[in-house]
């Protein structure tokens, strides 16, 4: 049987991107990683891309340009690409119509909180600046709100006390790169068996 093809998109840093292609090198993730798709020229994550030789587009959105445009654009790539699925690490963007109706239940995405508390953007300060007791991590399928998918994995993490801004981020972000390619793997596992 073909592998599945995946497309990573992000906006940023790209540390989840790195686990997700280290896992993906030493043989844990048995779908085949094909390109990155990046909305930001300057993110860090291109070069992360490039240092590993996996092919990246840089697609911008234009100002004043519709959404469905912009993800026509996309599609195309992602269909020259043949791409099944699509894995959103740290992707800031809310999708539209486009693209969930051309994968439908085929995005995943990662937020670090314990969704449904603290969707958006600054989902570690807001959780840090409430004083949670408890953080975590949750993969969720995408649709076209706000981190509101149905939720397929979570992990929760102890905020001890003392604990600053940086030592949840540090700590989200090692949770994020330990469960990101396992879950992922075994989410892929499930979607292709019951396809
Ligand atoms: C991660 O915290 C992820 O959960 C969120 O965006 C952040 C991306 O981090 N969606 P990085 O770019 O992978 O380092």
């Amino acid at each position: 049987m073909a592998s599945i093809r995946l497309a990573v998109f992000a906006s940023g840093n790209g540390s989840n991107f790195s686990a997700l292609y280290e896992a993906y090198q030493s043989g844990k993730l048995s779908a085949e990683m094909v390109c990155l798709i990046c909305d930001q020229r300057e993110a860090l994550v291109i070069e992360r891309a490039k240092k590993v030789g996996l092919p990246y587009y840089i697609v911008e959105r234009f100002s004043n340009e519709a959404k469905s445009t912009y993800e026509s654009r996309l599609l195309k790539i992602l269909r020259a690409e043949q791409v099944d699925y699509l894995v959103l690490a740290g992707f800031m963007r809310i999708l539209g119509t486009t693209l969930l109706t051309a994968y439908p239940q085929k995005i995943i995405n990662i937020h670090p909180s314990l969704l449904p508390k603290y969707p958006g953007k600054q989902a570690i300060r807001d959780a840090y600046e409430d004083q949670a007791r408890e953080i975590g991590v949750t993969l969720h399928l995408v649709d076209q709100g706000i981190d509101t998918g149905p939720i397929i994995y979570q992990e929760k993490l102890e905020c001890l006390p003392g604990d600053s801004l940086f030592d949840l981020e540090e700590k989200i972000h090692a949770l994020e790169h330990r469960i990101f390619p396992r879950e992922l793997e075994a989410w892929l596992k499930g979607a292709s068996l019951s396809s």
